[in-house]
């Protein structure tokens, strides 16, 4: 079975189950503003979902593109990519777990041909707020599968997309160990503070990993062994002259490549345009990746591979190959020129850093941190003078980095990674704590008219008529650790300007903005538009303490604070 009967085959098993069968949405999700990209087949059924709009179908059936970034640096291996689709049925308040199990099961064993004894499930065991499955249990024994494992929240429970939604414990199908569909029934709505409130309409929302399950009936190791990969594949092979599956490592730079020119003509296609923020930077990401990794094997022209990718889908989708060429470049052609200033300044820095024959690797960092010059590029440049790398100092860096940089962005993800250090990533974080602080304790009518990060303090500008009391003063301060000692997490998401006023975010320099703007969560104290960044949680702060509080202009204050 090839990837187009796959398809095929659910939609006409579907369709015969009473299922009306819709298109995939677009990679932007419009009913989730606070997810940057589509990554389940729900969202454009989270307001049906939620109670929140009446569903036009009860039974729903779709292939849906899908994005997920958490797992990118495991892309290359042989299960992980960003850009997949997922098949999914959908229940509105229609069936529930019965149908949902045995039409999964149906299909998997008689549509798909999977024998008895490659398939296991698992159900949800249940915790203090969500009861055991026994319903699900039963349904799969009557079926007489028996190997039913259990498992929690971790593995046996889905969503919501975003800060809040639809949710409920799942029961999954696996097919040799790999998982190949997971069947949630939503019975949950999950507030932002993590309650979960009990949903009127039961619903059954559904997802089969298509490449994963096509790997699976093809009996191939890797979902870059099947026909959805084969002819993008060649494409690389050509423009490099290597030979795919004669060595490891070159394996992996094929399948980065493959994958993360699959996704950009996606994303592309779509309407994302690479930027340093939001799914903006992921596009950036990947494009800037694929050509880096393009690099080591003399790829530097895409189109080719792009064409095939267009090729795979032909009559699938809608892939808009002159913008994808366009795009594609334009990003090309700038991290080129970025990778040029880099490479100058790598040259300058050679023999300045090094200890004998090892090279800084606290230096190798920031010119990737600055430059976007990869660390595998500047191994090559050593290698060439026989130096090393102080791969231990990189680690370090990389470490320290990583826990600054997830900050906030729900995938992982984070904007501009240059200028953005330790400190100033602490003081953008402290400033939103301060800011909900002051409005808090002096008022609404604070309204920020500036602000300053440097990596010793922050300064910042606020409307308010006259000075603070020395008690307002330790008020706001103690409120600001306050909440640092609560260690809330920092959530970051990508919406549009209408949608982030509406939901009460706190919003400056109005005419500043795009279409879209990243919103920084903070519990339930402050809501921000900001362009970050952001730590992940605020009790990396340490202890936040004014320092200052002077006027700086007619009827406008301004503090300076530090962390500590
Ligand atoms: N929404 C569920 C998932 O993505 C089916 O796994």
């Amino acid at each position: 079975m090839n990837a187009r009967e796959l398809r095929e085959k659910f939609i006409i098993f579907f369709e015969s189950k009473g299922h009306k069968i819709l298109p995939s949405s677009s990679l932007i999700p419009k009913d989730d503003p606070s997810v940057l990209l589509t990554t389940a087949g729900m969202q454009q059924f989270k307001n049906w979902f939620a109670g929140n709009e009446e569903p036009k179908y009860h039974r729903v059936a779709t292939v849906q593109k899908s994005f997920r970034t958490s797992d990118i640096e495991e892309v290359g291996d042989a299960t992980h990519n960003t850009f997949f689709e997922m098949l999914g049925n959908f229940s509105f308040g229609d069936y529930f777990k019965e149908d949902a199990i045995k039409f999964a099961y149906e299909f998997v064993t008689k549509e798909l041909g999977f024998k008895k004894e490659r398939i296991w499930v698992s159900i949800f065991e249940g915790d203090d707020e969500v009861p055991r499955d026994d319903e699900s249990e039963a349904i799969w024994r009557s079926l007489g599968v028996i190997d039913i494992r259990e498992f929690g929240r971790e593995d046996n429970f889905w969503g919501p997309t975003g800060l809040e939604g639809p949710c409920g414990p799942t029961s999954e199908i696996y097919a040799d160990d790999v998982e190949i569909w997971n069947l949630v029934f939503n019975q949950y709505y999950m507030t932002q503070d993590k309650s979960l409130i009990p949903l009127k309409l039961l619903g059954v929302d559904t997802g089969a990993g298509f490449e994963r399950t096509l790997a699976r009936i093809q009996n191939k190791e890797s979902i870059y062994d099947t026909d959805l990969f084969n002819p993008i594949i060649l494409a690389v092979e050509k423009l490099s002259g290597l030979k795919y599956k004669e060595d490891e490592e070159k394996d992996r730079i094929i399948r980065i490549i493959s994958d993360h020119t699959r996704s950009a003509t996606f994303l592309i296609s779509d309407g994302v345009r690479p930027s340093n923020v939001g799914r903006g930077y992921v596009l950036r990401r990947v494009i800037r990746r694929a050509v880096r990794y393009g690099r080591l094997i003399n790829i530097n022209d895409f189109s080719s591979i792009i064409r095939s990718v267009v090729g795979v889908y032909e009559g699938v989708y809608d892939l808009n190959i002159q913008m994808v060429y366009a795009v594609f470049n334009e990003e090309k052609d700038k991290f080129l020129k970025t990778l040029d200033n880099g490479l100058k300044v790598f040259s300058r820095e050679l023999h300045v850093q090094r200890d004998g024959n090892i090279f800084s690797g606290k230096v190798a960092f920031d010119l990737f941190q600055t430059y976007g010059f990869p660390k595998e590029m500047v191994e090559e440049e050593l290698e060439k003078v026989g130096i090393k790398l102080n791969e231990a100092e990189f680690e370090d860096a990389l470490v320290k980095h990583q826990e600054i940089s997830k900050a906030g962005m729900s995938d992982k993800f984070k904007g501009g990674l240059a200028g953005t250090g330790e400190m100033e990533t602490k003081y953008h974080t402290a400033t939103h704590l301060l800011h909900q602080a002051l409005r808090q304790v002096l008022g609404p009518e604070v309204k920020q008219a500036g602000s300053n990060i440097t990596a010793e303090r922050l300064r910042f500008d606020f409307t308010y008529p006259q000075k603070m009391t020395p008690e307002e003063v330790k008020t706001v301060e103690n409120l600001a650790n306050e909440k640092i000692k609560e260690n809330i997490p920092v959530l970051c998401a990508t919406t549009t300007v209408e949608w982030a006023k509406k939901t009460g975010a706190l919003g400056l320099f109005d005419s500043k903005y795009g279409d879209k703007v990243t919103v920084y969560t903070i519990g339930e104290f402050s809501k921000e538009i900001c362009g970050g960044p952001h730590v992940t949680n605020t009790g990396e702060l340490g202890t936040f303490k004014i320092k200052k509080e002077e006027s700086s202009s007619a009827g406008v204050r301004r503090i300076k604070a530090v962390l500590e």
